[in-house]
């Protein structure tokens, strides 16, 4: 059957007319970039496309390896939010104008560090769970071995731990960068990095991820892993073989992030998973996720697995200070000169 150039114009724009309609290209789609656990990325996705309809591709990276992707793309960006990973490269990000103001109608139902997170950032990132740094040991291992159960930021310096324990590269984990912000303000710059580069001597290995280190003690692969407490608690809550320890000297502790990206290419949907994201049905998916991060939403219950704030001495740490651009580069610049590549 032939058709006519005017029939065919006609069949052309039914069929294009049938395929806007339909489910997909009506609520559209979304690119999420997520610095949490994959176990907690996934389910998170799955809960707002079947609440939306809304297609998310989901990509899983470390927090500062999602920053330089972000810078990376900026001309042409790919990722229309980014949800997850510590406040730091959030900030820095915020601050060199890769992400978008936006002002989300569920600001006022949140915790006020969240909200100070927004305002330190000019509006650009908002706080969604915060967690305390740590780290944890192997129980089996540290009996089996007959090392000192250590209490203390100093005690992972006895030369009994050498190769034994294990931490992120700040460079690519949010964690990390926690930890060197955390011991240049307990100890000061000089003795900070005195430390960092006395540790290095017992560090086995510079993981890409934050949480990686919890993993690793779970199976006995480290004796001694540092990472948030929540990370650790994670493995405990399955039966890992593991403490979990709040140092003596004090702690850092993050205010885990989300921010809509600069030129998202679909900036209406990306504030319809901001403003879902921030609602107590949507936090409340982290701890079934086992992830007992403390939501930033106040009317979302806090699990009771989730390492209790107001009983680990917290340092009052400045995430202006340490999330500003220069202060953030030339901290990793330093660490990277200075202990990264140290011999042993
Ligand atoms: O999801 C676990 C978690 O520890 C978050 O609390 C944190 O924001 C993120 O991972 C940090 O990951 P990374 O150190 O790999 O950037």
């Amino acid at each position: 059957m032939f058709l006519t150039r005017r029939a065919l114009g006609v069949a052309f724009s039914a069929g294009f007319s049938i395929v806007l309609a339909g489910p997909v290209a009506a609520q559209g789609q979304l690119t999420v970039y997520c610095s949490v656990q994959e176990e907690w990325c996934r389910p998170m996705m799955a809960a707002f496309e079947k609440e939306t309809g809304i297609k998310v591709s989901m990509t899983r990276k470390s927090s500062g390896e999602t920053y330089a992707q972000v810078k990376a793309e900026s001309a042409n960006p790919r990722g229309d939010v980014w949800w997850g990973g510590t406040g730091d490269p959030h900030m820095q990000a915020a601050e060199e104008g890769l992400t978008e103001e936006y002002k989300s109608p569920k600001l006022t139902e949140l915790n006020d560090w969240a909200v100070r997170q927004w305002e330190g950032s000019k509006g650009r990132t908002v706080g969604i769970y915060s967690g305390a740094l740590g780290f944890a040991y192997n129980t089996k291992l540290i009996a089996e071995k007959k090392l000192p159960e250590p209490k203390c930021w100093a005690d992972l310096l006895d030369p009994k731990l050498k190769d034994e324990v294990q931490v992120a590269d700040p460079n690519s984990s949010g964690t990390s960068y926690t930890m060197l912000a955390t011991m240049v303000q307990i100890m000061g710059e000089q003795k900070a990095f005195e430390y960092l580069k006395a540790l290095h001597k017992n560090i086995n290995q510079y993981t890409k991820s934050g949480a990686a280190p919890a993993k690793a003690t779970s199976l006995g692969e480290t004796t001694v892993g540092i990472a948030f407490l929540h990370d650790h608690v994670m493995m405990i809550v399955d039966g890992a073989p593991m403490k979990a320890v709040a140092p003596c000297e004090g702690t850092g502790y993050e205010i885990g992030s989300m921010s809509i990206i600069k030129g998202a290419k679909n900036m209406d949907n990306a504030k319809k998973f901001y403003d879902w994201a921030l609602t107590p049905a949507a936090q409340a998916l982290a701890a079934p996720a086992k992830s007992f991060q403390v939501p930033s939403n106040k009317a979302t219950p806090i699990p009771p697995q989730a390492p209790k704030l107001a009983d680990i001495k917290l340092i009052n740490f400045d995430f202006a200070k340490y999330g500003s651009s220069d202060e953030r580069k030339r901290l990793l610049a330093k660490w990277d000169a200075e202990v990264k590549n140290l011999p042993k």
